[in-house]
């Protein structure tokens, strides 16, 4: 019979990865959806029709259990959270809510509803903030920078604590930051690979950005979401470091970005201010030593790679809505 999951977050970058990779393998694949005025499904558009979607939400936990008698998992991937670390500080109560509460809500609906599902949830190297050691492994001190990397620490914690008191197969994966053309607008990689299509074709000519200093270690969404499903068919759970493994500064990124359309990134970016946040996380590298060894995971896309994939898909895309806008 096939294997069933139920994914938080399926309308999100990762989430919809994930759900054409579970697909692939078999799986029959819910996913939990808000409601939202203007419905947001493009990323899952491509597959909607082999996927069951249910009405739900972090926050409710009376629609979390209904989503679990409904979809009756095998697997469930917490991915669902609000994501971004800015607006962490603009709506910090909301943040911890959903972030940090919302994965206690699902954890305790599964252990009433069905102890046996394996769960994942989707932490973050933002807990290690400022960095206590280079690169960051699972025994790193966390010292998260935002509300949401406080938030994720709970959710960390909460998991661990569910997986020590009542055996649930639990995992949690510390994802270092990871990309594709699906990424949203609002993070950086997307910001600057979309400014910069749209700088090469004539409908922009500025790129505000904030601090240009920051390192991150920067890999490919697709990747990383087989590191997810790889760690809920271990016999054990755990939590896995996933990451590249090499660092970027911000700057190199739009160097890098310009670059391949042949701009030179100084006549186009500017600082602004607005985008500063009020404290910042300045290196993640981290070390997925455990994780290819345990889990036989490699990221397979480089740095370099991930930006030019994404230039050249804000590219096509825009040359798409203009052809489409004139009525082609
Ligand atoms: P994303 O694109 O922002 O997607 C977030 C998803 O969560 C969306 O489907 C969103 O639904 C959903 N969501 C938000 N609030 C919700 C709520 N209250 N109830 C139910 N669903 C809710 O994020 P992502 O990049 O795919 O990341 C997936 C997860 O991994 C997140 O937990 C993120 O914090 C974590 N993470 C991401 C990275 C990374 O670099 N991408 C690294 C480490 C950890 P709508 O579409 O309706 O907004
Ligand atoms: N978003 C954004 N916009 N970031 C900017 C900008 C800008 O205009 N200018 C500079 N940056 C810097 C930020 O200050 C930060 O240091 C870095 O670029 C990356 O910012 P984001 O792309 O917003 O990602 P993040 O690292 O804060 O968070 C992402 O990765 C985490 C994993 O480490 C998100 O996906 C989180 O959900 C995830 O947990």
């Amino acid at each position: 019979m096939a294997k069933r999951a139920l994914i938080t977050g399926i309308t999100g970058q990762d989430g919809s990865y994930l759900a054409e990779l579970l697909l692939d393998l078999g799986y029959d694949v819910y996913g939990l959806v808000r409601r939202t005025s203007t419905q947001n499904f493009e990323r899952i558009a491509h597959i909607q029709h082999r996927l069951n979607l249910i009405s739900g939400d972090l926050s409710d936990q009376t629609s979390l259990q209904e989503a679990l008698i409904q979809a009756n998992p095998d697997e469930v991937y917490n991915l669902a959270a609000q994501s971004f670390v800015q607006t962490s500080w603009a709506q910090p109560v909301f943040t911890g809510d959903v972030t940090a509460l919302g994965v206690t809500r699902l954890l305790d609906a599964i252990r009433h509803i069905n102890p046996t599902i394996r769960f994942y949830q989707a932490t973050s190297s933002e807990i290690f903030g400022n960095v206590r050691e280079v690169p960051q492994r699972e025994t790193t001190p966390f010292y998260p920078r935002s509300p949401y990397g406080v938030a994720k620490v709970y959710g960390h914690w909460i998991t661990v604590n569910y997986r020590e008191s009542y055996g649930i197969h639990a995992s949690s994966g510390i994802l270092f930051n990871h990309e594709s053309p699906r990424r949203g607008f609002e993070f950086v990689t997307r910001k600057v690979t979309r400014g910069v299509a749209m700088i090469k074709l004539g409908l922009a000519h500025e790129l505000h950005l904030g601090n240009l200093d920051a390192q991150r270690d920067w890999g490919f969404a697709g990747d990383y979401v087989k590191a997810m499903w790889r760690m809920l068919q271990e016999d054990t759970p755990g939590d896995y470091v996933i990451a590249t493994g090499k660092t970027w500064s911000v700057q190199k990124l739009v160097e890098t970005a310009f670059e391949y359309v042949d701009l030179d990134w100084r006549d186009y970016v500017r600082q602004d201010p607005s985008f500063i946040r009020p404290a910042e996380v300045d290196l993640l590298v981290g070390d997925p030593t455990k994780a290819s060894t345990i889990l036989g995971w490699e990221p397979s896309v480089g740095f370099v790679e991930l930006v030019r994939m994404m230039v050249d898909a804000d590219l096509k895309l825009l040359q798409e809505n203009a052809v489409t806008a004139a009525g082609v």
